[in-house]
């Protein structure tokens, strides 16, 4: 399975910024045709600046997929002020939808019954899921993630969560946009945990990509990638800059001609 590189633009860029991001990663794309074919991208932008980023992809035969942060867990339209429905953004060129972020889960109170009922929104309008688990530092310090994560897990994922609606991002809180990465043996063990918990729960779960993400950068991104059961990563910071964010994905490369 090809590796998936995303990246979570989170409340950044203004709308010149955004188009310009967008247009140095379609540039270095189109200058790594290896690359674009070796490793899978996807970049979600803030919502607002979905239609122009849609426009902009639209005229590119190579590019990365498009996502948003959030959606409704709504599937229908109707009197939900502020919401997005998930297939207002299908219909924006989404394919992807991020949720359950610890930004939102720890920073608004999502509960992991939203989290499931969004998820179910989204893939019934055709979208992948990507939701997000991961323990506290407090969790991790008690010896609890895996219980804290398999729990999330439990509650979080729809019943007919599979390899081809769903991707599991694995972000410990504290390691996120704080320059603290985990060891990649405590990486590996947790995703093994995952795989194991995946399996009998949910369709092609061998197939269902378990993403890294807290701080990855492109010089620790080899050793993380390289780990087993570590099917990409969800990058913050790093995708603000369109070489850091590509340099992610070489890293799984020169991984391989290693
Ligand atoms: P950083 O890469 O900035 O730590 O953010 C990770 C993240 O939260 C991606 O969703």
């Amino acid at each position: 399975m090809k590796k998936l590189i995303a990246g979570n633009w989170k409340m950044n860029t203004q709308a010149q910024g955004a188009a310009a991001l967008t247009m140095d990663i379609l540039k270095g794309l189109d200058a790594d045709l290896p690359l674009a074919r070796a490793v899978e991208f996807a970049i979600f932008p803030p919502c607002i600046h979905l239609p122009p980023i849609n426009a902009m992809l639209k005229g590119a035969e190579i590019k990365p997929a498009l996502g948003a942060q959030d959606c409704s867990p709504h599937a229908n339209e109707g009197a939900y002020t502020g919401q997005i429905s998930a297939s207002m953004l299908a219909g924006y060129g989404c394919t992807h939808v991020i949720l359950g972020h610890s930004e939102r889960r720890h920073g608004l109170g999502e509960t992991s019954e939203t989290i499931r009922a969004k998820a179910q929104a989204a893939q019934a309008a055709g979208l992948v899921a990507i939701v997000c688990v991961g323990e506290t530092q407090a969790e991790r310090e008690a010896g609890r993630q895996d219980e804290v994560v398999a729990a999330q897990l439990e509650k979080s994922l729809p019943p007919e969560a599979g390899a081809l609606n769903t991707v599991i991002a694995y972000e410990p809180v504290w390691a996120i946009g704080t320059g603290k990465t985990a060891t990649t043996a405590d990486v590996a063990a947790i995703h093994a945990m995952i795989r194991k918990w995946l399996s009998g729960r949910v369709k092609s779960p061998e197939s269902l990509r378990i993403l890294y993400g807290g701080s990855m950068k492109p010089d620790n991104a080899g050793a993380l990638l390289s780990a087993p059961n570590v099917d990409g990563g969800l990058i913050g910071g790093a995708s603000l800059k369109a070489e850091e964010f590509l340099a992610i994905g070489r890293a799984v490369l020169q991984d391989r001609a290693a």
